[in-house]
């Protein structure tokens, strides 16, 4: 059995090292791409893959049409929008994700990604401090409660909504649960995205809800760029001056937003949410364990194309 890891942004070497132990424990080989610039890169890669490991790497039908021997395919990480899992099932190939396992370095960005912001980007000016300040967390799944623990340690008031978590869980750790994303946005000058990109996602973080934010408001972004409406964006902070908006996955209207609203717009080059030796480290082994587990056994816990 061949197992590819395939990552346009590679994993620390510590976790290739730490896939690869358990991947040759289990007597397979292991296969490694990282860094590719063509997608014919991959389509090479794969071919002979009997399971493949990923990031964000895209993995679409012509991909899967070219990995005639693939079963499985796990997302080393929570987010899985850049797997066409119609596709997959089609292809009778199994997708997982390793939720949570990369959820603290994400959360530590998040809170890094604040810091930076009320300080003015480091650019020698007075700014302010996250302590009693409101947090709106939006969506409250793995990433989120690390942001909650986390925000509660700057001293910060935390609020959260989530559609689909009920508020009983979201209020034992001691977090204000709200009824609506509306209710979380006109209450929190600090909101911090958490959210999947999922049909319905894409573009609800829109003007209409931004606007209500209070003054002095500050939008982060460490989930996905597909929910940000981007036009919207653009207009509110048009409008207000007061609004701040800082990323880790730059928008498609990067230049704009770097020349109209420069110092109060900050993104990453490339998306560092995840990217800690110790999420790596994570994610990785994680990964390697379930393909193994399926393999061998069966195992289709974390199977998402159900
Ligand atoms: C995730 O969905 O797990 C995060 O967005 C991290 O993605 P990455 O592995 O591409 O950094």
């Amino acid at each position: 059995m061949k197992v590819l890891i395939a990552t346009d942004k590679p994993f620390a070497k510590v976790a290739v090292d730490g896939i690869r132990k358990e991947v040759e424990a289990a007597g397979y080989e292991l296969a490694l791409l990282e860094k590719y610039t063509e997608k014919a890169q991959l389509l090479d890669a794969v071919k002979d893959a009997n399971a493949i490991i990923i990031r964000s790497d895209i993995i679409d039908a012509e991909v899967l049409d070219a990995a005639k021997e693939l079963k499985i395919v796990v997302r080393a990480g929570a987010g899985y929008d850049n797997v066409d899992l119609d596709a997959a099932t089609a292809h009778n190939v199994c997708v997982m994700n390793t939720p949570g396992q990369n959820s603290n370095a994400v959360a530590e960005l998040a809170l890094g990604m604040m810091v930076y912001a009320v300080r003015n980007f480091y650019n020698g000016t007075s700014g302010t401090e996250l302590m009693g300040k409101k947090l709106g967390i939006h969506a409250y799944g793995n990433v989120g409660r690390n942001v909650a623990r986390v925000a509660k340690g700057f001293g910060m008031e935390v609020y959260a909504y989530d559609a689909f978590c009920p508020k009983e869980v979201i209020e034992k750790d001691g977090v204000t649960a709200l009824d609506s994303a509306e209710e979380l946005y006109k209450a929190c000058q600090f909101i911090s995205l958490h959210i999947p990109a999922t049909a319905e996602t894409k573009n609800s973080i829109n003007y209409a809800l931004l606007k209500n934010m209070p003054k002095g408001a500050l939008l982060v972004n460490t989930a996905r760029k597909e929910v940000i409406d981007e036009a919207g964006l653009a207009l509110l902070m048009e409008e207000r001056a007061d609004f701040k908006y800082v990323t880790d996955i730059m928008p498609a209207a990067h230049a704009e937003f770097a020349e109209k609203f420069a110092g109060r717009y900050f993104s990453t080059p490339k998306k560092m949410g995840a990217q800690t030796a110790e999420a790596n480290i994570n994610a990785g082994i994680a990964a390697a364990k379930q393909i193994v587990g399926f393999l061998k056994d069966g195992c289709e816990k974390y199977k998402v194309n159900k």
